[in-house]
């Protein structure tokens, strides 16, 4: 193991590795794609900094260690009832309950903890970085005297909207009404009340609950990393900054741009084929369209989505994941759909997604807005058709259309004369091409955040130094 590179923040440019023993960092993701694909890029991150990482992670959506060879991997009983965790991507919040249930009342994440710490053929865990969803793991990391760090997967603005809760309540826009969905929350613009973080799922008191433990296990830790990046949300991370007392809180995004490895943590096998199809098809020419690895559609909206883009006339590349269309077993597109979209339509189940919105031949990203599909959008400069499901999507969305000014929502029933007028748009219109000429702005302040003079670059600095301090 190559000693930590101690970077010595201030003389950026001509750093003089400084070599230290090297220390180990042990990860704990939380257990749904949109979650585990930052830890496992932040670990790499920190891991090509020179720092040893043991990841912890749960039976239930069990990472393959053969894809990480240079990490250690320690399994965790999470003790998710099978039933719970019979829907692999099940209802997120009923499985982030029950599995911090489980864990707070047994011993199996002391146990775990202990041993890893005792482990003398490997270097001393200077910290446990963990999902802020892991309130459990940080009571036992706490019990054990092990230092915890946050990663906030989402945006800054989301974590602000969590800090915010308890005013949404006292306000009185909390429980969300029909009827005030498109009330300005004053307090903090741009949101109004649809844009809060919901559940399609569950109600509001769960949703309240979940929060409330994010914000503990935030508060609780020695500091936070956040995947954004400071010229993106500047005004959020000073508020998070005011209201949190932090040593740290770092916006360290994105991270698969500072991470060496793309396809390392998917749960689904992702069809390369789609690469191949994309290199013959015309630069800017192809919308993709995914809805990430949790949201769904409804059979009727699943044929209106295929026939929109059919009829747009324009080429496209969607990810129909299996299990994403309710109540429909396989995935069984409409008659004359092949023959409608014959060489300018390709159908997939999984995409190596950061590849697709890397190519030369994407033009737009027809999305749900999870965070992760948002920020790797704006890192290649594509912009967006946002259609959030819930979660966190429609804040995202939101940011999308009202302030970085990258996309529009795709609002109301889906139908597919909406959708065709929207890819046109989109793809082909004026409004469009100011987007994209947006997009292509946020575009190149990624770029600038990720060298070694950039906002991004100095916070993974600042954040190994901190780590080496603990
Ligand atoms: C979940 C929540 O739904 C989302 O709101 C939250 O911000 C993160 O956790 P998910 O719905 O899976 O995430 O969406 P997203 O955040 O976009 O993460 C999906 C990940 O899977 C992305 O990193 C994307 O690159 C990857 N992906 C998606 C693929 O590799 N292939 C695909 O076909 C689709």
């Amino acid at each position: 193991m190559a000693a930590v590179q101690e970077a010595r923040t201030g003389d950026v440019g001509s750093r003089v590795p400084q070599t230290r023993p090297a220390r180990r960092v042990l990860v704990f993701p939380l257990p749904f794609q949109g979650h585990i694909n930052p830890m496992m890029q932040l670990a790499d991150v920190l891991h090509g900094r020179g720092l040893a990482v043991t990841v912890l992670h749960t039976h239930f959506n069990a990472l393959d260690p053969a894809l990480h060879p240079a990490f250690d991997f320690v399994s965790v009983a999470d003790g998710i009832p099978a039933d719970v965790a019979a829907s692999k991507s099940g209802n997120i919040i009923d499985i982030i309950l029950a599995m911090n249930e489980a864990m707070e009342a047994s011993t199996a994440v002391d146990e775990v903890l202990a041993s890893v710490m005792a482990d003398e053929a490997r270097p001393r865990p200077a910290c446990l970085f963990l999902d802020g969803n892991l309130l459990a793991v940080q009571k036992a990391a706490v019990r054990l005297g092990l230092p915890t760090l946050v990663l906030r997967t989402g945006c800054a603005a989301c974590l602000g909207g969590f800090l915010a809760f308890p005013m949404f309540y006292q306000k009185g826009y909390l429980p969300r009404q029909v009827s005030q969905l498109y009330m300005p929350v004053k307090e903090l613009p741009p949101l109004r009340v649809r844009d809060i973080f919901f559940s399609v799922d569950n109600n509001h008191e769960k949703v309240r609950t979940i929060i409330a433990r994010i914000i503990e296990t935030v508060k609780g830790s020695s500091g936070v990393v956040i995947n954004t990046f400071e010229a993106l949300e500047a005004k959020e991370l000073e508020r998070i900054r005011r209201e949190l007392d932090l040593p740290l809180v770092l916006a360290a995004g994105p991270l698969h741009k500072l991470s060496s490895t793309t396809t390392g943590s998917s749960l689904l096998d992702q069809d390369y084929s789609c690469i191949k199809w994309l290199d013959s098809q015309p630069a800017r020419s192809v919308l993709y369209v995914s809805f990430g690895s949790l949201a769904s559609l409804s059979s009727n909206e699943f044929l209106e989505v295929a026939w929109g883009l059919a009829n747009s006339g324009h080429n496209f590349l969607w990810v129909v994941r299996p299990g994403m269309i309710r109540g429909m077993n396989g995935i069984h597109l409409p008659n004359g759909f092949d023959v409608a979209v014959e060489g300018r339509g390709k159908v997939i189940q999984w995409a190596p997604q950061q590849e697709v919105l890397a190519h030369q031949a994407v033009g737009a990203f027809w999305t749900h807005n999870g965070w992760n599909s948002t920020l790797e959008s704006i890192s290649e400069g594509i912009p967006m058709i946002c259609r959030p499901h819930s979660l966190d999507q429609t804040m995202n969305a939101r940011y999308v259309a009202e302030i970085w000014g990258v996309g529009f929502e795709l609002e109301g029933e889906l139908e597919r004369r909406k959708i065709e007028l929207a890819i046109r748009n989109l793809m082909s219109g004026k409004e469009g091409a100011e987007m994209r000429e947006r997009a292509e702005d946020l575009k190149m302040k990624v770029v600038e955040c990720l060298e070694s003079s950039g906002s991004s670059h100095i916070a993974i600095d600042k954040l190994v130094n901190y780590i080496l301090s603990l």
